[in-house]
């Protein structure tokens, strides 16, 4: 049994600040920015917008190119660490709003910036042990709600935004999730961390970090567990049509290229149009592609986010 991705949407907020609005409230440049991250915009959430609303959205659409009707859904999984509430989990809010009555579990995983991989992992666990037949699978986060608007190094690097993929049981076939092997080392918490939460401050913190550790670390687990699914899949760098990195920062990704001597034709950035969205990266840079990916390519997703936590996986559309 394999779970195929039959369905791809993105969802991102009404209000786009560009690099050179931020100038007017914060010393920073529209040059710095670019030259150290790549980032050119970012979205942030308004008025009667929320995770859950981005999320329900990108799901909405993924399920609607999937042709697949909300009440068929079998499992719903929300990477995202920004939700609308402490509880109920955001994928509960989601269910709700898309009028799934079905009865069907739904849930987070906390897994910040690699969330969405996380929520891969499980979903396609569930369809391999045929404990569902399909399975929505999202990556929703409103990092601009947890970001210290004063501290330049952090807060120019996030945006908000959902994206989700429609996963698929389908027997005797060699297409779908072909590999997912997620990672954490707890030992690096306090380099990526938010000054408070529930059960110490009461309230959700701001976004802390180590730039340079977390940038090292990134490059460094990008690399292992790309090598190490090559490994374990017999294949080489040549066999992989397309890479969908987390997208924290250009310059991590260019360093993957040349570490790894990647055609960077296969790698795909949209880190310049969406900014770090978390969880939602690699769900919306796959929707941006979807009427690009043809049958039978493959593709590696690669995550890092706070935990650290990190993944990689192969998908063979
Ligand atoms: N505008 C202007 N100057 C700035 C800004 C800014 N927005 N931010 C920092 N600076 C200044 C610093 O104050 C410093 O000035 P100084 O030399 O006078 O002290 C100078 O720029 C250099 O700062 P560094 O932190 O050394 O810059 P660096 O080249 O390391 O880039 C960055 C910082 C972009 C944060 C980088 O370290 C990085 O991308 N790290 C990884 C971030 C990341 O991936 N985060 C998320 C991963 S997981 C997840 O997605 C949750």
């Amino acid at each position: 049994m394999r779970s195929v991705v039959v369905g791809f949407g993105g969802a991102l907020p009404r209000k786009c600040i560009k690099n050179d609005e931020l100038p007017a409230s914060l010393n920073t440049s529209d040059e710095w920015i670019s030259q150290r991250t790549g980032i050119k915009q970012r979205y942030v959430i308004g008025e009667g917008e929320s995770t859950s609303t981005l999320a329900a959205k990108a799901a909405k659409d993924a399920l609607d190119f999937a042709k697949i009707s909300p009440n068929d859904v079998e499992l719903i999984v929300v990477g995202t660490t920004t939700g609308d509430y402490t509880f109920p989990a955001t994928a509960c809010v989601v269910q709700k709003k898309l009028n799934i009555t079905n009865g069907c579990p739904a849930f987070d995983v906390s897994a910040a910036c690699s969330g969405f991989i996380y929520a891969l992992d499980i979903a396609d666990s569930f369809i391999r042990t045929k404990r569902a037949r399909s399975a929505l699978v999202i990556g929703a986060d409103s990092f601009s709600k947890i970001l210290d608007w004063n501290d330049r190094s952090s807060c120019v690097l996030f945006g908000d935004g959902a994206g989700a993929v429609v996963l698929k049981a389908e027997e005797d076939t060699d297409r779908g999730i072909q590999y997912c092997k997620i990672y954490a080392d707890g030992s690096y918490t306090d380099c990526l961390v938010t000054s408070g939460g529930v059960a110490t401050t009461q309230g959700a913190g701001v976004v802390t970090m180590k730039g340079r550790e977390t940038f090292k670390f990134a490059v460094e687990k990008f690399c292992d567990s790309f090598r190490e699914l090559l490994k374990n899949n017999n294949l080489a760098i040549d066999d992989i049509d397309l890479i969908v990195p987390h997208q924290a920062n250009v310059r991590i990704i260019n360093k993957l290229i040349d570490v790894l001597k990647i055609d960077p034709k296969k790698v795909v950035i949209t880190i310049d149009k969406h900014s770090n969205t978390s969880a939602a990266t690699i769900p919306l840079a796959l929707n941006e592609i979807k009427d690009t990916i043809g049958a039978n390519k493959n593709i590696v997703l690669l995550s890092m986010g706070a935990g650290f936590t990190w993944g990689a996986a192969l998908v063979k559309m």
